[in-house]
Parts: C-alpha cells; sequence; structure tokens
C-alpha cells in the first residue's frame, strides 16, 4: 500500500476528486493548509529569527491505495491539477505498513 500525499490548488479539488473517483479510488483526505514552494516562500529576519510571510493557501489530499493502483492515481492527480502556471503543487508517494478499518476490523488494502 501507498500513501499519496499531495498538494493542489484550491479550485482544482473537484475536478481531482472527480477522476480519482473514475480510477476506482474510494476514500481519502481533504485538507484545508497553506505551504509554499519554490517562488514564494519570501521569509524576512526578525529580532534574529527568520519568518516566513508568504504562506499561500493550498489542499492537501491524502489518499492510501493498493501498490498496484498508485501509478495510475499520481498520474491523475498530475493531469487534473496541472495548469502549467507556478504553484500547481507538489505530490509525494510513502509506503503504508499498515491499514485497519475500524468498523470490521479489516486489516491492509481489505481496509481500503
Ligand atoms: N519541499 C516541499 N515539502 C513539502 N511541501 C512542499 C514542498 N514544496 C512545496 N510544498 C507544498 O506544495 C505547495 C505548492 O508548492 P508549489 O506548487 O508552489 O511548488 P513549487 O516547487 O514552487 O512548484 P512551482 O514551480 O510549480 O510553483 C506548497 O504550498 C506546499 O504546501
Ligand atoms: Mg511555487
Amino acid at each position: 500500500m501507498k500513501l499519496i500525499v499531495a498538494t493542489v490548488k484550491p479550485f482544482k479539488l473537484e475536478e481531482v476528486r472527480e477522476a480519482l473517483t473514475g480510477i476506482g479510488i474510494r476514500g481519502m483526505m481533504v485538507t484545508e493548509i497553506k505551504g509554499f514552494g519554490a517562488q514564494s516562500g519570501h521569509t524576512e529576519i526578525y529580532r534574529g529569527a527568520e519568518y516566513a510571510v508568504n504562506f499561500v493557501p493550498k489542499i492537501k489530499l491524502e489518499i492510501a491505495v493498493s501498490a498496484a493502483l498508485a501509478d495510475q492515481a499520481v498520474e491523475t492527480i498530475a493531469r487534473t491539477a496541472r495548469t502549467g502556471k507556478i504553484g500547481d503543487g507538489k505530490i509525494f508517494v510513502l509506503d503504508i505498513e499498515q491499514a485497519m478499518r475500524v468498523r470490521t476490523g479489516e486489516t491492509n488494502e481489505d481496509a481500503l
């Protein structure tokens, strides 16, 4: 199993969710975040400490998928979230050690 952590532009959330549903992904976590990438992380020094002053709102998606589906999910997110302009986001893929559906006790891929 893989955990896909992706940031997307907020207005892209619905399109990305629909596309992921279309390839069989049945659940995801969605969080409103602020972050910065290569351009927008302006920082300034104030009393010796460095502060970020320009965080941009993004949506963070966390999606647990079978390893077999991971590449297709990444490709789907990238294709639907891309505008070609700066700030289209990032996609990270991590290994999942264990998963459980709390209601039934099902584990790992049965829990997805
Ligand atoms: N190295 C990183 N680690 C964790 N999160 C990151 C990292 N870089 C970017 N992000 C997250 O991704 C969001 C979008 O970043 P962004 O798309 O601007 O990245 P970028 O590298 O600047 O690419 P681009 O050149 O397309 O703007 C950030 O707001 C932040 O939430
Ligand atoms: Mg950027």
